[in-house]
């Protein structure tokens, strides 16, 4: 496996690539389990070349605690990427992703960026929108790939993608989870046993919203406050937000008393929870 750090050595490996090849980018922040490994193993069937990137990005952290907690482990990581066979690992410095500043630029990302997690962690996307773009920048992929765990972080980035002089594909993929139903997750190895059995919950409460939602009338009101017991009751964790939003737009559904069945529309949830001082997201097409 290549180990790429600067992009004389990037431009190398495009020359040798050749005319009509497709490179797909895997951008990670490391900590790599499941869930990434089947966002290359897809890109590794579509494309010609695959680079993945490690790169902890400093900007899309609300909280510097978090950054400075966020789990790093080069070797493991470097071990796991071999074990796929993955031949290209990019792994800038912050240097080369933030040559000037480390600052997020300002998108216009059509208000996507304040809604749903943005409204929580303020600048979050921001940061996501800057790092993405300057990898884009650098590597100039044909495709790059994210999961769908970080459901609002596809719609980000494909509203990046589409402002850039040469757009790319954006590949959206499905979330991976534990036999629990857990979401894998690069912050779950920061759960003691006991909480991440609890935190098998949060699905548990998602897979409830959607059968009630299938057999009764439930207005949001009702649900969220059905689902938070579910979650509040595993006794190792603390629901942040629970929200329902329409699929294709992310747009809050408002009425707290219409039931979501009546809306003939695709209804995502949203679901944020901390286990101690561990932020944990899930997502779920519920109806
Ligand atoms: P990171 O959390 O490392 O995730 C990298 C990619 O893996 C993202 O596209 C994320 O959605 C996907 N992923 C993580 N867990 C997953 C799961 N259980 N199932 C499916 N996909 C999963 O997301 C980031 O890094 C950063 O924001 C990044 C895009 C790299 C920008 O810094």
């Amino acid at each position: 496996m290549k180990i790429i750090d600067d992009l004389n050595s990037w431009n190398s490996f495009k020359k040798t690539v050749k005319k009509g090849s497709i490179i797909g980018l895997v951008p990670t922040m490391g900590a790599l389990h499941d869930g990434h490994a089947a966002l290359i193993k897809k890109a590794q069937k579509e494309c010609s070349h695959v680079v993945t990137s490690i790169f902890i990005n400093p900007t899309q952290f609300d909280n510097s605690i978090d950054f400075q907690n966020y789990p790093s482990n080069s070797e493991k990581d470097i071990q796991f990427l071999k074990g796929l066979g993955v031949t290209l690992l990019f792994k800038p410095s912050e240097k080369l992703m933030y040559p000037y500043e480390i600052k997020a630029s300002n998108y216009d990302l059509n208000g996507l960026d304040k809604k749903l997690e943005g409204a929580l962690r303020p600048g979050h996307f921001q940061g996501v929108a800057t790092v993405v773009d300057r990898l884009f920048e650098l590597l100039e992929p044909d495709r790059a790939y994210f999961g769908l765990k970080d459901f609002q972080q596809v719609e980000v980035v494909k509203k990046v993608a589409s402002m850039r002089k040469n757009p790319l594909k954006i590949v959206s993929c499905r979330v991976v989870r534990e036999d629990s139903g857990l979401a894998k997750s690069s912050r779950n190895f920061r759960l003691s046993a006991k909480q991440k059995k609890a935190a098998a919950s949060i699905f548990q409460a998602l897979k409830f919203a959607e059968k009630e939602i299938k057999i009764f009338p439930i207005p949001p009101i009702a649900l969220e406050r059905e689902m938070k017991s579910i979650i509040n009751s595993s006794g190792f964790l603390k629901v942040e937000q629970i929200e329902f939003v329409f699929a294709d737009n992310l747009d809050l559904i408002k009425s707290q008393d219409y039931p979501l069945d009546h809306y003939q529309r695709d209804v995502q949830c949203f679901v944020s929870a901390f286990a101690g001082d561990v932020r944990l997201i899930d997502n779920y097409r519920i109806s």
